[in-house]
């Protein structure tokens, strides 16, 4: 499965991505804007143990790289909730630091967003951001997820606790 766009495409983990993982997600800026389920230090074993789970994961894939310029340059997954939410999902993405700001993620989460409804058979994709990640909020915005609301102190990250932003998009919303 690979989904193309102009600048970017989006395609399954693979072996041959271990040390460029390694070396691209070792970055505490990452590791701060995300769940502590992601690694840091983010060493050669966990870019092996990430890639094990994308090969054993069943299809359809919800999971893939950001291809960019021929090379691994990030990651974007939906990962859907259970039971009566199940046809909604969470997304969740993140890019090395080089390819930051030229617009990388939020093409990623367009076109996920639209594999999500017309593939996967979303309803509703939903993102929770940090209240201090504007780039994010931005990316949320520019790819039409509204503003849904504050959870306030639902976050406890790197020692301090914080608010997260709840976006979402439903089906059928434009860009
Ligand atoms: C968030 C992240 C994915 C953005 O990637 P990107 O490819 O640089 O994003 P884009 O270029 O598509 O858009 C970024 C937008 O944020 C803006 N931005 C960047 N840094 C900003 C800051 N500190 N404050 C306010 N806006 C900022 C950019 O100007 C741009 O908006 P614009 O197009 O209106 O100018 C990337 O920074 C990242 O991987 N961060 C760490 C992980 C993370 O936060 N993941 C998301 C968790 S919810």
């Amino acid at each position: 499965m690979r989904i193309e766009t102009p600048s970017l495409t989006l395609r399954p983990w693979e072996r041959g991505d271990i040390d460029v993982l390694a070396e691209i997600a070792n970055d505490r800026r990452i590791w701060a804007n995300l769940r502590d389920r992601f690694p840091h230090p983010y060493t050669r074993a966990d870019a092996e143990v990430w890639i094990e789970i994308c090969e054993r994961a069943p299809a359809p894939p919800c999971a893939f790289a950001i291809e960019v310029e021929g090379r691994a340059a990030g990651g974007i997954s939906l990962e859907p909730f259970d039971d009566v939410h199940r046809r909604t999902a969470e997304i969740g993405y993140w890019l090395g630091a080089p390819f930051w700001g030229r617009g990388l993620a939020t093409e990623a989460v367009v076109v996920m967003a639209r594999y999500g409804f017309e593939r996967l058979g979303l309803e509703r994709i939903q993102a929770q951001v940090f209240s201090w990640n504007e780039a994010s909020t931005r990316v949320l915005v520019k790819a039409g997820f509204a503003f849904e609301g504050r959870m306030r102190r639902h976050v406890v990250k790197d020692g301090k606790v914080g608010d997260a932003l709840l976006y979402a998009r439903v089906r059928d919303e434009a860009v």
